[in-house]
């Protein structure tokens, strides 16, 4: 197991409380994540911010646009300090080869690495036939990974129920695992699990964004999340 598998999802208006958040929770969590609400808001000045605070930065910018496009922000990525930056394997293979080859550029021998985006969490599988897709999440989420290891990606972002599919398929890819939930939060989540259970299932990193931000206490939130993953 990494020595601590979370990643806080900072999902807030501005990049001073991101900031101030991040300040408050490192002591309980392993990386801190941007995403588009902040990259779009504040900017990508909000990763050099964090990066300043000594934790790796994951950087949910979801690319997804021609391979050149893609590869041309997976290296700006880099230069502000991203460890992790995601892309939709949706996007395709050659999509997901130039993103890997950018942040490699990008990011001038520090480690980093590609996630792709696999079926977001908030999707079910009533949500995917309507689009047209006729497979179930698992199905798609195999072949996805499939083709994430292939292109060079260092994991998958995926939901807890998918672990195992991804394991099974590539089991290279490191498992990002968003959803995690502890009790029924009515929010837009559809595929959840608990911290332990997703950890049980095999993932290797789990983002947890509201019930650490949006807790009366998010240091106590994240402390209890890391106590009951340590207590396994
Ligand atoms: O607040 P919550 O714990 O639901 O946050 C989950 C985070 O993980 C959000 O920042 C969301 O963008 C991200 N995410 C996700 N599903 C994916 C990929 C990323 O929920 N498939």
């Amino acid at each position: 197991m990494v020595d601590n598998p979370i990643i806080v999802a900072l999902d807030l208006p501005t990049a001073e409380e991101a900031v101030r958040m991040a300040q408050r929770v490192a002591p309980h969590v392993g990386a801190f994540k941007v995403g588009l609400g902040l990259l779009h808001g504040p900017g990508p000045g909000t990763i050099d911010a964090l990066v300043r605070l000594g934790r790796p930065v994951f950087v949910d910018a979801k690319l997804h646009d021609i391979p050149s496009q893609v590869e041309a922000a997976a290296d700006k990525l880099g230069r502000h300090g991203a460890r992790w930056v995601t892309a939709h394997v949706s996007g395709g293979a050659a999509m997901l080869e130039a993103a890997c080859a950018g942040l490699d550029r990008g990011s001038g021998g520090a480690q980093a690495g590609i996630l792709g985006v696999s079926v977001l969490t908030s999707l079910a599988e009533a949500d995917l036939h309507r689009i047209g897709i006729q497979r179930t999440p698992g199905q798609l989420v195999g072949k996805m990974a499939k083709v994430a290891e292939t292109a060079g990606c260092e994991g998958l972002v995926c939901s807890p129920l998918e672990i195992n599919v991804v394991r099974q398929a590539a089991p290279s890819l490191a498992r990002v695992t968003p959803g995690i939930r502890n009790e029924a939060s009515g929010d837009d989540q559809a595929r959840v699990a608990t911290a332990s259970d997703a950890m049980d299932r095999g993932a290797t990193y789990l983002v947890v964004g509201r019930p650490i931000t949006r807790a009366p206490s998010p240091e106590t939130a994240a402390e209890k999340i890391l106590a009951e993953i340590s207590s396994r």
